[in-house]
């Protein structure tokens, strides 16, 4: 007679019966042993009882190219695994298509590339707010603002979830830039840390209820992340109920006071080695009885919880497929560079080009030319090797064949493509990297004048913007007619980039940052010696107001504003409609307009919702984004857009109650095509 199989094993037992199952079945010792990275990017598997090596993988734009495959037994990892995993448009390109259905799309792309190199978790999404451009990993995040960030986090642990592989939302919390990134401590007041840095993350935990959650290295108002009760038990935990397991970022724990205080803080798995769960000190401290052993289990189950969640003890053959570089997720990278690449500027309609008209184009630009994925080290940890990449002059040369000649003269050329931007540098020229902040905010000297020579010689030119965050373009953005932020736009931006300056696509992106002029404008930049002799302390002094925030309430303009993007079609709003004028607590207003396409083009909008706080007496920005909807429309075509508003919208995080309030009184509802076109303004009072 076959043996019973445990109920940790037994498929068709709930869950949290397998937890405590298993949870009663190992010694103190194997405990200690799973609560730590042991090589592998794994902690260790324990035979006796069949625990797997529980692998995790970067992230967050497409699979790391790791060689080893690890991970739910019976998986088989392709032999030819590395390099050949889909490259797809980092995080900020992300957040610029303002369409969290496809991102919910990619979250199980990305989930079917990370099972098939036999991993469990992937480390992403990453969703730190991007508090200022010159931050060496704001490529890798989604936006200045709080609401969309979330909205894009929850959109790709939904999709990664829905194939069972575990996210890790990270970097938990205000890691908002690199310059000594393992210590530094950022000094943050209480409402901004809700309001700004933790409400991402809280949008993410209650929209998605996700598996992993990573630590950061920073500390916060002298603690260490990773070892910060209030923030990791008593606000992840218990306040928003998250149900997952918190992983340490890679080596987070190094600096902190030890074993104690990180298990009473609820960092249940410390990466990416044992650093401090010592299992020796462990034991001694147990023996004598100065072990936190209430806290230790709850750690314990949340690891053990994942790992049911993505089956590892599953029948392999139950499993969501891996599959890895499919031609399906090379056209889904392709389908989020169309959807978030920006049209900035347009003048006299210059775009979209005709095949049919011209004869001869002229591509510039170093950047025309780099592969951006395959190009060593890609911007640190996210680094992605794609089997192949399209750059900008492939694809346009791909384009143009046999209709249209390419040249090298600019004068002889009826159009001119310029390509400039960053690169994944760590240089002093500062670029989009991991591990260090950028030094410079524009593009230096060689770019800006290789732009306006070009324009100089044919007015027709077009710049093209391969970057991860915005950069200083005063030295040639008025001189030319249009650009085009192409981001790095993943395997497939060449193809992308011809196909929107040639109209076989329409530009539908929008900016999730605001695109300031100088770095004079950058209240929140570091100094060259913060970056360079390392910080101790970042206060942030700005408090709430940064991005758009920022810029509403000191009257500054950027070079393009929060939200902004251009389209080849035009749009008319009509008819706003509220449903009332008074909003209560357990209420809520519906708000519609209509949207209509009037060009030529099929197109789509993105309709953005904010509201103004016009009385508060207490520290609030001049308006907020409070929701935001993409809709395609035909050439002609018109649809309702609708959206709903509750007390939750409108509440501040008041310190002295330390919980969120809603203050009664009368606010602004404006709708608009960016945060600073605002189409309608309508009010409505609170009323308790
Ligand atoms: C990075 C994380 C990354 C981890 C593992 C760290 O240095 O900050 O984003 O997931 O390494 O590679």
């Amino acid at each position: 007679m076959a043996s019973e199989k445990p109920i940790y094993k037994d498929e068709s037992k709930d869950i949290e019966e397998r937890v405590e199952d298993l949870l009663g079945r190992l010694t103190f010792e194997e405990k200690c042993k799973l609560c730590a990275g042991e090589g592998n990017n794994s902690p260790p598997a324990i035979e006796r009882l069949d625990i797997p090596l529980f692998g995790m993988t970067d992230g967050p734009h497409g699979v790391s190219p790791y060689r080893s495959g690890v991970g739910p037994s019976g998986v088989k990892i392709p032999e030819d695994s590395e390099g050949a995993s889909t490259y797809f448009p980092t995080g900020i390109q992300m957040a610029s298509t303002w369409n969290p259905d496809l991102i919910e799309d990619f979250g199980a792309a990305l989930a079917e590339e990370t099972r098939a190199v036999g991993r469990s978790m992937q480390l992403g999404p990453a969703m730190n707010i991007c508090r200022n451009p010159m931050n060496g990993r704001t490529f890798e995040y989604y936006s200045e603002d709080p609401l969309l960030s979330g909205k894009m986090g929850a959109a790709a642990v939904r999709g990664l979830q829905s194939k069972r592989i575990a996210p890790c939302v990270k970097h938990f919390v205000a890691n908002n830039f690199e310059s000594n990134r393992f210590k530094v401590n950022a000094v943050i007041d209480e409402q901004t840390l809700r309001e700004i840095y933790l409400k991402g993350f809280e949008i993410v935990v209650k929209e998605s209820d996700p598996w992993g959650v990573m630590s950061s290295y920073n500390k916060i108002n002298g603690t260490y992340v990773s070892e910060h009760k209030r923030i990791l038990r008593e606000i992840l935990k218990e306040e928003w109920g998250f149900s997952g397991m918190v992983v340490s970022d890679w080596g987070a724990t190094k600096h902190t006071s030890g074993i104690k205080g990180l298990i009473e803080a609820g960092l249940d798995v410390e990466m990416g080695s044992r650093f401090m769960y010592n299992i020796d000190e462990m034991k001694r401290m147990k023996e004598a009885g100065e072990f936190p052993e209430e806290y230790f289990d709850d750690n314990i189950r949340r690891f053990l919880r994942t790992m049911l969640r993505v089956g590892n003890f599953d029948d392999p053959d139950s499993l969501p497929e891996g599959r890895i570089n499919t031609e399906d997720h090379q056209l889904l990278s392709r389908k989020m560079a169309e959807e978030g690449m920006i049209l900035l500027k347009n003048d006299n309609s210059l775009l979209p080009l005709n095949i049919n008209k011209i004869k001869k184009i002229a591509i510039f630009g170093k950047h025309a030319d780099i592969k951006f994925g395959r190009k060593k080290l890609g911007g640190g940890s996210s680094a992605v090797f794609p089997p192949y990449e399209i750059t900008v002059r492939e694809g346009l040369t791909n384009k143009c064949k046999g209709k249209i000649e390419i040249v090298e003269d600019a004068e002889e050329a009826d159009v001119c493509i310029v390509c400039v931007g960053l690169e994944h540098s760590h240089d002093f020229k500062g670029g989009d990297h991991e591990g260090s902040d950028r030094l410079r905010y524009d593009l230096g000297i060689l770019q800006p004048r290789l732009v306006n020579s070009v324009v100089k010689k044919n007015s027709n030119t077009i710049v093209v913007c391969i970057n991860g965050s915005p950069f200083g373009m005063e030295k040639f953005a008025d001189n030319v007619p249009a650009i085009l932020e192409a981001w790095y736009g993943g395997m497939e931006i060449g193809n992308v980039v011809a196909d929107i300056l040639f109209g076989n696509v329409n530009p539908s992106g929008k900016l999730p940052v605001s695109w300031p002029k100088s770095k004079s404008d950058i209240h929140t930049a570091l100094s060259l010696w913060d970056t360079i002799i390392p910080i101790k302390e970042v206060v942030y002094e700005e408090g709430i107001f940064i991005g758009y925030r920022y810029y509403d309430s000191k009257n500054v303009n950027p070079r393009f504003c929060f939200g902004y993007g251009l389209s080849y079609t035009d749009f008319e709003y009509s008819n706003l409609i509220v449903s009332a004028t008074e909003l209560h607590e357990r209420g809520k207003l519906n708000i519609s307009c209509m949207i209509k396409n009037t060009g030529e083009m099929d197109g789509a909008e993105i309709i953005q919702l904010y509201i103004s706080d016009k009385n508060a007496g207490i520290k609030r920005p001049k308006k907020e984004l409070k929701g935001f909807k993409k809709v395609f429309l035909k050439a002609g075509e018109e649809k309702k857009v609708e959206f709903e508003l509750t007390s939750g919208d409108i509440a501040y995080f008041d310190i002295n109650a330390n919980d969120w309030l809603a203050r009664e009184g009368s606010y602004d509802i404006l709708v608009g095509a960016s945060s600073r076109d605002i189409k309608f303004r309508n009010n409505f009072s609170y009323k308790m």
